[in-house]
């Protein structure tokens, strides 16, 4: 199967381009791998026709806005990351009707026709800088509360996060119990989490990064550090594959984004062949959505 989507990938002239969370096998036979804001910006660099895209739905519809001219495909449309769904239109067109100063930041985990009312959009990469970059004193922020508060952390404006209970389920069920028992385990061990954490357990964390960040800064360690990981699990495979001399430990082994597994070398392989299912975002969404997402790649 391997060898099938290799050939598939040449004859077409087409790229994968795969999430940190994505299964081991997935990660492997992709052109590139990386965070939400990596993979908008790998999206928009390739010279490919067709970029099958393994991440959840906002991610690819994202690399599609980003590229009108190429095909993009998601092998499985079941990728849907409930956080994306969180957020409703109409409370977003509320809450800009209540604070009609203030401006509006979304979190790329939104789907196109919210990122179309976004002033600007950000990933947990650029959250702080691209909060910190509005002109208003008060940014309305969604979907995620927790970062959110992550944001909110680093900035004099007033960021009200709308709705008021958005979160990612694999994230909101890593607890404080589960750092306290995991640092018993191995006190020597940093902890390094996701800002789609709660409070509580960024608060107790050495560094809060986005998940290629998390790679970058355990690369940056003594061979031999020890690092317990607050996000989803997938990320351990390419934390064990690209730095062998450290030892990493998952803080929660039930962090895991089903959505995000339902990639499959046959559904890839498949998606190659038939061209299908391609991303359609209606244009007129995604020629204002295209407008929010190129004021972050700006800052
Ligand atoms: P990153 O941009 O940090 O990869 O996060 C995406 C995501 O969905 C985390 O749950
Ligand atoms: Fe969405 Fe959470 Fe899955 Fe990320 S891990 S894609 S935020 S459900």
């Amino acid at each position: 199967m391997i060898e099938e989507i290799e050939q598939l990938k040449r004859e077409k002239n087409a790229v994968i381009l795969a999430h940190n969370y994505q299964r081991g096998e997935v990660q492997d036979i992709a052109e590139f791998v990386g965070d939400s804001l990596e993979l908008a910006r790998k999206a928009m660099e390739t010279n490919a026709e067709i970029v099958v895209f393994c991440g959840v739905d906002f991610m690819a519809e994202t690399a599609a806005i980003l590229n009108p001219d190429k095909k993009v495909l998601i092998p499985d449309t079941g990728a849907i990351c409930p956080m994306a769904q969180q957020l409703r239109v109409e409370d977003l067109k509320a809450m800009k009707r209540k604070y009609p100063d203030a401006e509006v930041v979304l979190y790329v985990n939104t789907l196109a026709e919210s990122k179309a009312l976004a002033d600007c959009i950000c990933t947990s990469a650029n959250a702080r800088e691209v909060v910190n970059a509005m002109s208003s004193s008060i940014v309305i922020f969604g979907p995620d509360r927790n970062l959110a508060y992550y944001a909110q952390k680093a900035t004099d404006k007033t960021v009200i996060p709308v709705p008021q209970h958005g979160l990612c389920p694999s994230h909101h069920q890593i607890v404080l119990s589960d750092v306290q028992k995991a640092k018993e385990a191995h006190p020597d061990a940093k902890v390094i989490v996701h800002p789609e954490c709660i409070p509580e357990v960024q608060d107790i964390a050495d560094y809060i990064a986005s998940t290629s960040g998390m790679v970058r800064i355990c690369k940056e360690h003594e061979p031999g550090t020890e690092f317990l990981i607050g996000t989803e699990i997938g990320l351990l495979y390419r934390l064990k594959k690209e730095a062998p001399d450290k030892k990493f430990y998952p803080i929660s082994d039930t962090a895991v984004c089903p959505q995000m597994k339902m990639h499959t070398l046959a559904n890839i392989a498949r998606a190659l062949e038939r061209e299908e299912p391609v991303v359609r975002v209606p244009p007129e969404i995604a020629t204002k959505a295209r407008r929010a997402i190129e004021r972050m790649l700006t800052i």
